[in-house]
């Protein structure tokens, strides 16, 4: 009896610590300890409540929104609510120099002026286990083979589960590095219009200085809904369809926000890897984050000069500037955040217990051994890669331009007649959108730039074997910026790929000679052929070996602790997940105190006229100095609070997800993750890790009080 007390006492402590805040867990296989620990935090709804496999659930609101954001459904008409950064291609999309909805704002008067978007949602209809069919399938294999059988495999149980029809599809996901297959099944709505917006100076106050970090004062929300055909089907749109009808939608609290109260957010985290090993956190710190930043400077810097001079630029770029700096500013910080806490000598610590462990285990004692020997492969030729992706690639005429190697390989291979004119009908089609967002001279500045740098920065055992030698011959010396201006200018104005008439004359009568001989096409082959055929396949190599390596070791960390294997959480899939926490102040360093909410007096201290990111309406200005607050004041505070913080494990993708409270109702929309704990995706910090969220009172002060659209309001459920 004794014993089993003690037993007991040490697994519930043992949990207790182990449940911190971290954790995305599967609210399909919410475990009974999760839940517990959940109500115990504070949490008044049942499981049932919030997941059930065929009734009404709270997981029915919550939806993937367009290509990798969250949003969540917050009326019986299906409004949705979710980023203004995540709406905000479609936003600008929608927008011209005339009618500029992104700089504006927009709210629409009636269901009639909502607009037709590109945009699709997706609802999750149910979970399968698919374990057992899939390792089944791949038992006794390994490397290239095993990639490969799993690829298939996973194709397979992909299209047997959905139903084109019905707009059905499925995605079965890898989980703990494929120690685990779930089959996701959507289904798909694709009428998607935009009910609201606020102007930019509200849903991206702040801009890329403030992005990644708390005090933050951003209104990062927008407004779209869903509409289906007459019979509540998915349907494209069609102007006779009429506003989705939930199964579950979020009611929306007025009530103020205490320090410590419980915070739960649904959604879809993009990645994580929590297990990495030290060699993957060295390489990052090393070579792939330093690449990758220091290029998308360069390409940032010339965009930004072009998107200052003149709007319809600025509306052309915005959207791709935003997700390019985005990522730049993230990985500096991971970079930063991940030498600051020493995660390498943290992962290293911990694969020193796991080899101890595994020194009777054949299956794992060389495992540490091999995989750092994958890595010594591999390491020579990873700035290349990078260099790829975000160098020459990121010159979008020659990411346009590479994308023409699959009409090339049809033209040699002297493929049917049917089938060249189907590639090239589709390279013609990807032409006029690559031309909608080409802007020349910021791109033209970008590859003379990049192809020094590549010169410079790649060892030269690896650069194409001619190219550099015919640009010195051709325009002079290779250390001097002006040989690389004249030969992008010479790019830009001999390619076709500008000039419509030769373009129309090459897709009437597609020919590879005259391709090959495009100066847009061949700078785009030369760097694609010379990486694919030497190191791509190294990158494979490389990638399959990972893969196997860390499927491997979080295999036996699992088998090393029994125990808190029960309890451990999948790695981020963009899949659904529910993380909770509190609402939070924290200590970001020595002697610094962080509030856990932000207010319009802060929004009014930053606030400065004119400026490019700190800019606000005038109207704005004037309610706030009012203090017109409405309804949506917070009566401790007496002011109107902006955002708050939470210590849920969230990453990208969770961008627009609901931030509930213990009752389900909306009170905020997590939008950001703080520059402190920016090493989350690979180590989450239990005393720093923060998630950013703008406060649902002030979104809808927003909506009413500066948008004027009250409908909107009138639409939601509110608890006060
Ligand atoms: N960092 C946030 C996210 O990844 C917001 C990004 C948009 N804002 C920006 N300034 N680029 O969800």
């Amino acid at each position: 009896m004794k014993k089993l007390f003690f037993t007991l006492l040490f697994t519930i402590c043992m949990i207790g610590r182990m449940l911190a805040d971290e954790g995305m867990w599967l609210p399909l296989l919410l475990g009974q300890q999760v839940y517990n620990d959940m109500v115990k935090k504070g949490l008044k709804l049942t499981k049932e409540q919030l997941y059930h496999i065929n009734k009404p659930s709270l997981k029915d609101a919550i939806i993937i929104f367009g290509g990798g954001c969250t949003g969540e459904i917050v009326s019986s008409k299906g409004l949705i609510f979710t980023n203004h950064h995540c709406g905000y291609d479609a936003i600008a999309s929608a927008s011209s120099v005339e009618k500029n909805y992104l700089r504006d704002g927009f709210y629409a008067a009636s269901l009639n002026e909502e607009i037709p978007t590109s945009l699709s949602v997706q609802f999750l209809v149910r979970i399968d286990d698919v374990t057992k069919e899939v390792l089944d399938s791949l038992k006794g294999l390994s490397g290239a083979e095993r990639v490969q059988k799993q690829a298939a495999v996973l194709a397979a149980i992909n299209k047997r589960l959905s139903k084109a029809e019905e707009s059905i599809e499925t995605r079965v996901s890898s989980l703990f590095k494929g120690n685990q297959f779930l089959a996701f099944v959507y289904q798909r709505y694709s009428d998607v219009r935009l009910v609201g917006t606020p102007p930019e100076s509200v849903g991206k106050f702040g801009g890329d200085t403030d992005n990644w970090e708390w005090p933050r004062h951003t209104g990062d929300f927008s407004v779209f809904r869903v509409y289906t055909d007459a019979a509540g089907k998915p349907a494209k749109y069609s102007k006779d369809n009429i506003a989705y009808k939930p199964k579950w939608y979020l009611p929306v609290s007025l009530k103020p926000l205490k320090d410590g109260d419980f915070a739960m957010i649904w959604g879809y985290p993009g990645s994580t890897n929590r297990y990495e090993s030290s060699y993957g956190i060295k390489l990052a710190t090393d070579i792939n984050n330093p690449t990758l930043v220091k290029l998308r400077d360069a390409r940032l810097k010339y965009m930004f000069e072009e998107m200052k001079k003149d709007p319809a630029v600025k509306l052309q770029l915005a959207s791709s500037y935003a997700s390019i700096a985005n990522y730049w500013k993230f990985f500096d910080g991971e970079t930063k955040q991940l030498l600051k806490y020493d995660v390498y000598g943290q992962k290293q610590k911990a694969e020193t217990v796991f080899t101890a462990w595994a020194t009777t285990k054949p299956e794992y004692q060389t495992l540490f051994n091999d995989w750092a020997k994958a890595y010594d492969a591999w390491r020579p030729y990873a700035k290349h890669r990078v260099y790829m992706s975000e160098g020459i690639m990121g010159s979008p005429l020659i990411a346009f331009a590479s994308s023409l190697m699959q009409l090339e390989s049809v033209l040699v291979r002297n493929s049917a007649p049917a089938d060249i004119q189907k590639a090239a009908a589709a390279a013609d089609q990807a032409r006029k959108a690559f031309l909608e967002s080409s802007n020349k001279v910021s791109d033209e500045k970008i590859l003379a730039t990049v192809t020094r740098m590549f010169y410079e920065d790649v060892d030269k055992q690896q650069h194409p074997v001619t190219f550099y030698g015919t640009l010195k011959n051709q325009y002079g010396a290779l250390d001097n910026d002006e040989t690389y201006r004249r030969y992008a200018a010479d790019v830009f104005a001999k390619t076709m790929i500008f000039d419509n008439t030769r373009w129309s004359a090459f897709i009437a009568k597609p020919d590879a000679v005259l391709l090959q001989g495009d100066p847009a096409f061949a700078h785009a082959s030369t760097f694609v052929s010379n990486y694919n055929s030497k190191y791509g396949p190294l990158s494979q190599q490389f990638n399959a070996k990972n893969a196997e390596f860390g499927r491997l070791y979080l295999k036996g960390v699992m088998e090393m602790d029994t125990i808190k294997a029960k309890m451990m959480y999948p790695d981020a899939t963009f899949t659904m997940r529910v993380s909770y926490g509190n609402v939070k102040s924290y200590q970001p360093r020595d002697a610094v105190k962080y509030d856990y909410v932000t207010t319009s007096r802060g929004l009014l201290e930053k606030y400065k006229a004119g400026d490019y990111e700190f800019d606000l309406p005038a109207q704005q200005v004037a309610l706030l100095k009012k203090k017109d607050f409405g309804q949506y004041m917070d009566p401790t505070r007496k002011d109107l609070v902006i955002g708050f913080i939470t210590t849920n494990d969230i990453t990208g993708g969770n961008s627009g997800s609901p931030v509930l409270n213990n009752k389900g109702e909306l009170i905020g929309l997590a939008f950001d993750g703080n520059y402190e704990a920016l090493s989350h995706k690979l180590a989450f910090d239990k005393d720093l890790n923060r998630t950013i969220c703008v406060d649902i009172r002030y979104v809808l002060w927003c909506i009413d009080k500066l948008g004027g659209a009250t409908r909107l309001i009138n639409e939601l459920t509110l608890a006060k």
